[in-house]
């Protein structure tokens, strides 16, 4: 058996009896209660969802598995005289909760080349959409049609116990991360290079062969998609497009549609679309003050310009972090060995200066610290890839990890269909009377 399946297969025996015996001995026990504001206001904090897979503290931000994005640049095995993790390792990690060896994570990337053949129709069917069509759109679409592959779905047609659920997920993950680089780079080349498709590198790893079926060969860009493949993996369970494939996978629906529901979320502006609207932002700034980089003065005056207008600053606040958020600052570490001189990056580092400043002026967002959307969209520029609007498609090929190891877990533990209760305005008033 594949390595990474059975080491997975090991930890779902002890996992389960835990679980069981938390719900036993402890169901009843009160862990958070609900203010009328919190159901009136996106949930925010309501304790209701259980994963091991990631965890965000306010303040010190992702932890995944338990270790830090400086840990697991520490830690994680990377490509032979390689800087930057192997996302291949973080799979592992993600799914088992084991730093893997080289070995293991060698044998990965093996099996992710093994089932890399994007199905024809999947092709066909994004080819068949508009060239102008948004990339967000055509990854849905892909995914939708790359459904026909899903052994998850076949196995409940044909009668399966609940029990051997996690296996045919856990298989439908595998084909899901080793197909998306495929699709992605396939719609990359599709809507911006006239359907000149490049074929797969095999002596590459997944991140690196990634970037050259996009048509990016330089060695730098291939250190920074390992990178970028790991940091936007996983944000714990409650972010929207996590909870979105929770939730759709807890109607028994397979990981590909789940999945594709999840990306859906996160092609919104205040989620994963916020990369593509920050260089939107800065590309408007420019254009209109007419300069590659405008002073503070200039910059200040822009952000508030924005905030007058009633919009939000893309790149800055977030939902559960308190500071600057450490994905920021792994890609600012980056940029700082690799592009110091950018003047994108110079713009992106004044506006590190100066938004903080201005958002807490203004004095509404709880967090006016720039998100790890701030800062990729620069560094992807600086390689050539300008094309704003497929940034989100990255962040979901590198999001799909993470959302999918939740849901083989998910599968394993027996998480029952979710169901949160509603309630009406009137049972609310009637509440705090
Ligand atoms: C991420 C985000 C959606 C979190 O929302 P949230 O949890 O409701 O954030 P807060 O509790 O701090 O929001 C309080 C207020 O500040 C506003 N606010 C938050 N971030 C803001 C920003 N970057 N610019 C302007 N206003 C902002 C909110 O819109 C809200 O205004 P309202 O009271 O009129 O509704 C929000 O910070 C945002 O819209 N950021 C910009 C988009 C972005 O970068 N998204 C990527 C996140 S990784």
């Amino acid at each position: 058996m594949f390595s990474l399946k059975s080491a997975l297969a090991e930890k779902i025996g002890p996992m389960r009896e835990r679980v069981a015996s938390l719900r036993k001995e402890h169901g009843d026990k009160v862990i958070g209660e609900v203010t009328v504001a919190q159901a009136l206001g996106g949930m925010r904090s309501v304790k209701c969802m259980v994963s091991d897979i990631s965890a965000l503290d306010p303040l010190e931000g992702i932890r995944f598995r338990g270790l830090t994005i400086p840990e697991c640049r520490e830690r994680l095995p990377k490509v032979p005289n390689g800087t930057e993790p192997l996302p291949e390792a973080l799979l592992w990690l993600l799914m088992t909760g084991d730093v893997p060896s080289q070995e293991q994570a060698d044998e990965v990337t093996a099996e992710l080349r093994k089932r890399s053949e994007l199905p024809d129709h999947v092709r066909k069917a994004v080819d068949s959409l508009p060239v102008d069509t948004h990339p967000m759109t055509m990854l849905t679409v892909g995914i939708g049609a790359m459904q026909t592959e899903s052994e998850f779905a076949k196995r409940y047609q044909q009668g399966m116990r609940k029990e051997e659920y996690w296996e045919p997920a856990f298989e439908d993950t595998m084909t899901i991360m080793a197909q998306l680089p495929v699709l992605a780079s396939h719609i990359y080349r599709h809507k911006y290079f006239d359907g000149k498709h490049i074929g797969p590198d095999e002596s590459l790893d997944w991140a690196g062969n990634f970037a050259h079926m996009m048509g990016v060969e330089n060695a730098n860009f291939k250190k920074l998609m390992r990178l970028y493949m790991v940091i936007h993996s996983d944000h714990e369970a409650g972010n929207v497009s996590a909870h979105t494939t929770h939730l759709v996978g807890s109607a028994l629906t397979d990981p590909f549609l789940s999945l594709a529901a999840g990306i859906n979320g996160l092609a919104g502006p205040l989620h994963g679309l916020a990369n593509q609207e920050v260089l939107r932002w800065i590309q408007n700034l420019r254009e209109q003050m007419g300069v590659e980089v405008p002073t503070e003065e200039q910059l200040e005056k822009a952000l508030w310009d924005t905030l007058n207008a009633g919009q939000v600053i893309p790149g800055f606040g977030h939902a559960v972090l308190r500071k600057t958020d450490p994905r920021y600052m792994a890609q600012r570490e980056f940029a700082l060995e690799y592009l110091p001189e950018d003047p994108l990056f110079k713009l992106v580092s004044m506006l590190f200066n100066v938004a903080p400043r201005v958002l807490s002026e203004h004095g509404k967002t709880k967090n006016p610290w720039p998100n790890v959307d701030s800062h990729s969209g620069c560094l992807l520029v600086h390689f050539g890839v300008d094309q704003y609007d497929f940034y989100t498609v990255l962040f979901g090929v590198s999001r799909a990890m993470g959302v999918l190891c939740n849901l083989v877990w998910s599968r394993a533990l027996g998480f029952p269909l979710e169901r949160p209760k509603s309630v009406t305005t009137d049972w609310l008033l009637e509440q705090v009377k």
